[in-house]
């Protein structure tokens, strides 16, 4: 046996949209792990008090306020976390936001614009300004975060489950570019899960939803998809790269 480490103690991860919901959890979970955290999203005053919550605890982390949509603030931010820390290991391209609407309706070329940005073109566009960086760790980590809406569909999201799938495929494309490299690029799919982005939906609704489509009858926690990405990330899963892993309480595996 080699002695392939369990700990992410020490490293230093990127996370975007870590204000809220999963984001937030990735942050929490991977400090709570030793990790060094950058903890990145639109809302600056959020992230400030998630890093400030770590810090507390006695973990090490950083606010940095990082609208995605924003190469020129990508480019800035992710030279100063690596500049601030010492390095970057991991990248975790975590924010997003939804839209629906029907194809055919007034301000779909708006939404979709806007979706593609924040949610496909920002991962390529964090990805390579991190991979210099990335480039000098012992332990290069990349995950995306997709969504069930990448495997199947919904009526009436068209613009997310495009630019979702895409992220599947970037994922892919990248792990079979940047493995010569030792840099693995994996992608989680998490199905429903209790976040900012879910908490619109009445819970007798996110309840009946649930029970009907996922095996587990249940909406997940966001720490319960933090920990796969934190998994990911451990300097032991340097055999696993290109793949998608859904975690979604068995939704993706239920026909009826
Ligand atoms: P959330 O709404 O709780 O958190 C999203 C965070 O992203 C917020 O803090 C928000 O300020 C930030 N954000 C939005 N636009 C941004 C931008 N342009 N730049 C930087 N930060 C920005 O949502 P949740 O659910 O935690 O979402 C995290 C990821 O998980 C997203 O990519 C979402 O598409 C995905 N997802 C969520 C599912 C769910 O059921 N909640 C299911 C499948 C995927």
């Amino acid at each position: 046996m080699t002695e392939l480490s369990r700990s992410v103690r020490g490293l230093t991860v990127l996370v975007t949209g870590a204000a809220s919901g999963m984001g937030r959890a990735t942050a929490e979970v991977f400090a709570a792990e030793g990790a060094n955290v950058a903890v990145t999203d639109y809302d600056g005053e959020g992230a400030e008090a998630v890093a400030a919550g770590i810090v507390a605890q006695g973990g090490r982390a950083k606010a940095w306020k990082l609208d995605v949509g924003d190469k020129a603030e990508i480019d800035a931010v992710v030279a100063d976390v690596a500049r601030h820390f010492g390095g970057l290991d991991a990248v975790v391209n975590n924010a997003g936001i939804s839209g629906f609407t029907q194809i055919d309706n007034e301000g779909y070329d708006e939404l979709w614009e806007r979706m593609i940005r924040v949610c496909l073109t920002a991962h390529q566009r964090i990805i390579r300004a991190a991979l210099p960086h990335l480039r000098k760790s012992k332990s290069p980590r990349i995950v995306n975060i997709a969504s069930t809406e990448a495997l199947g569909a919904t009526a009436l999201d068209s613009a997310y489950s495009a630019a979702k799938a895409g992220v599947t495929g970037l994922t892919r494309a990248l792990a079979v570019e940047l493995g010569k490299e030792g840099i693995t690029v994996n992608c989680v799919c998490p199905g429903p899960i209790l976040t900012g982005m879910t908490r619109g939906i009445p819970d007798e609704q996110r309840d009946i939803y649930a029970k009907r489509r996922t095996a587990l009858r249940r909406y997940g926690l966001p720490e319960e998809v933090a920990h796969i990405t934190l998994s990911l990330c451990m300097p032991a899963a340097s055999y696993i790269t290109g793949v998608t892993i859904p975690v979604d309480g068995g939704l993706m595996a239920r026909n009826a």
